[in-house]
């Protein structure tokens, strides 16, 4: 238990070794589910919890704060890794109310085992007195699920916004000391949990920010007590700003797609463009998602195999479609043996692109000239369509 400000504590856990979210984001850096306790002068919150893999944290940490009594646990957010550990906390304090929304309320009953009187619904706006501190409610939905809000501590200028602005990294350091230690962190998280919402999220931001907020307090990582940092990094990759790069997510399994790779990227760099090449049989695709959030240029680079595009090529695709990206402009590069549906089953899985599709470059066997050729004329275009962008 900590404290981070006049009777506010920090009671949630830190998760040093946890290295893959939702089962398909490496976390490099670990990460944390934080929960605060809030204490008025006539009554105590409890605002989120944690992942059930990491209950007892929150337990003992609330035992350390010996409160005597948890009159309200403030639900911001149904997913597990936040209300995971309100069963216990409710068998625990069987007085205490879950105040949440109606639709969270519907996902908690879903997802646990809570009934209809443990709860308190409130309204969007609506404030909730602990005495001599207030709790107030914006609804902010769709970061990132439909029922997602924040909790607005009044007199403390505190905004408790759960997911939204959270950083997946596990560090002693409560609050952020380290802004630039903190990006990569809070920009893959951003990438795989909020960049699918940007249009939400852009709203959301204008609605938390009609309050005055001196610190935000998100229930994955450090805390920001200079909210502005996180608040201007969200708008800058939400924003249609763009870097002068092309990312290129490969497989190649006898050297003529990879032939095909370098000698664009190659291409690509003689025109002082940036290139970011992912080797699908081992690239980290939380980078792959990062890099999603301000490249204007994807080129996917297959063979095919089994008549159609190599599976690890495939899955970047699919994940890279299920974020919505602001990608501009996309591309297939490859080769093939005895021909196949791998330019079709790419097409086929970027319907959420909003890209402009350059024709294929595809090559039977090795590249040949003419091949070569193309890749120099693709490489041509992509800077022509980077200066319309103002960014070549
Ligand atoms: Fe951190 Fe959407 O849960």
């Amino acid at each position: 238990m900590r404290q981070i400000g006049k009777n506010i504590y920090s009671v949630g856990a830190v998760d040093w070794v946890r290295r893959l979210f939702d089962e398909l984001i490496p976390l490099p850096d670990g990460t944390s589910y934080n929960s605060y306790l809030v204490k008025g002068s006539k009554a105590t919150a409890l605002i989120d919890g944690v992942d059930p893999a990491r209950h007892e944290d929150l337990l003992e940490n609330i035992i350390d704060s010996e409160i005597t009594n948890l009159d309200y646990i403030i639900c911001n957010h149904a997913e597990q890794d936040h209300s995971g550990a309100i069963e216990d906390l409710a068998v625990l304090y069987p007085q205490a109310k879950v105040v949440t929304n109606e639709k969270c309320k519907g996902f908690l009953m879903d997802l646990l085992d809570l009934t209809q009187d443990r709860f308190k619904v409130i309204e969007d706006g609506e404030t909730l007195s602990l005495g001599n501190k207030t709790l107030k409610f914006i609804f902010t939905p769709w970061v990132h699920w439909p029922e997602t809000m924040c909790t607005y501590l009044v007199e403390d200028k505190i905004l408790f916004s759960c997911d939204f602005f959270g950083s997946h990294l596990a560090t002693a350091e409560l609050f952020v000391k380290n802004e630039q230690a903190v990006y990569e962190p809070a920009k893959r998280y951003y990438a795989e949990i909020m960049m699918p919402f940007r249009s939400n999220i852009e709203k959301n931001i204008a609605k938390v920010t009609a309050e005055k907020i001196e610190m935000i307090a998100p229930s994955h990582g450090p805390i920001y007590q200079n909210p502005q940092f996180i608040i201007n990094c969200y708008k800058d990759w939400g924003a249609d700003k763009f870097v002068n790069r092309v990312m290129i997510p490969f497989v190649s399994m006898h050297e003529s797609t990879a032939v095909m790779v370098y000698y664009f990227a190659k291409a690509l760099m003689q025109r002082n463009v940036e290139v970011k090449l992912f080797n699908m049989s081992s690239a980290d695709v939380g980078q792959l998602a990062i890099t999603l959030v301000d490249t204007p240029t994807l080129i996917v680079g297959s063979p095919q195999v089994l008549g159609g595009a190599h599976p690890a090529v495939a899955n970047a695709v699919f994940l890279a479609n299920a974020l919505r990206p602001k990608t501009k402009f996309a591309g297939i590069i490859g080769s093939y043996g005895w021909g196949g549906k791998m330019v079709e089953q790419i097409k086929g899985m970027m319907e959420h692109f909003k890209a402009e599709l350059f024709e294929p470059v595809i090559a039977k066997g090795l590249p040949k000239n003419d091949d070569y050729k193309n890749l120099d004329l693709l490489a041509d275009k992509i800077v022509e369509k980077h200066k319309a962008l103002g960014i070549a």
